[in-house]
């Protein structure tokens, strides 16, 4: 099989966060969510578990989210750690998306495969949603507030003890100009060995 190197070289790295603060009212498409979760399956998965799941809210759904985001914050951060730009943030954001998909990792019920791995399927399926939004030109931004760690989070997407919300994935279409990103270069990151 031959593939466009240069096209995929520039989705990978033209690939960006862009913050719910940053989209415009457009609306994305059902047919448009469902390519990113049907690329985001094709991730790799340690002995097939396929550990995977996702909640999308849209619509009045988005109206819900942002009110129980509030509440859980609110039940399950201690008092003396709350902070008001963080619960605004959390309240606001999924009111501007046109979509927030919550990304869950569900363990196998062996618990054959580690979490670990369990947990980077699940991440390298968030990179096939995000790259699929680039090739959209469609904004996204993986969100990972402590609130994703709580059990009110577990019972609001109906996770089992064994699962873990990994982030909620917003999205939506950009209303500025694409941003530039930066790297280190490979010499800072990389040995290699002859
Ligand atoms: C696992 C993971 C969790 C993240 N959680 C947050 C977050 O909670 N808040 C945030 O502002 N950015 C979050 N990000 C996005 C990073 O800030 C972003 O990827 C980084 O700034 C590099 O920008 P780029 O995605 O445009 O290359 C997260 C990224 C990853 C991989």
């Amino acid at each position: 099989m031959q593939y466009n190197l240069s096209e995929i070289t520039a989705i990978i790295r033209d690939r960006r966060t862009i913050y719910p603060e940053q989209f415009s009212t457009r609306k994305v498409h059902r047919e448009q969510l469902e390519l990113l979760l049907n690329n985001a399956i094709w991730a790799p998965t340690h002995g097939m578990t396929q550990p995977w799941r996702f909640t999308v809210f849209t619509d009045n759904a988005l109206l819900d989210l942002s009110e129980q985001l509030g509440r859980i914050y609110l039940e399950t951060i201690p008092v003396d750690k709350q902070n008001d730009a963080k619960l605004g943030l959390l309240i606001k954001r999924p009111k501007l998306a046109s979509a927030v998909i919550a990304v869950s990792m569900k363990r196998d019920e062996t618990l054959r495969i580690s979490e670990q791995d369990e947990l980077l399927a699940v991440a390298c399926a968030v990179q096939n949603m995000h790259l699929t939004c680039t090739a959209y030109g469609l904004g996204g931004f993986w969100s990972t507030p402590a609130v994703i760690h709580t059990l009110a989070m577990n019972q609001l997407l109906d996770l089992g003890e064994h699962d873990k919300c990994v982030g909620l994935f917003y999205v939506g279409y950009p209303a500025i100009e694409w941003p530039k990103g930066q790297r280190k270069p490979i010499e800072y990151v990389t040995t290699w060995k002859q």
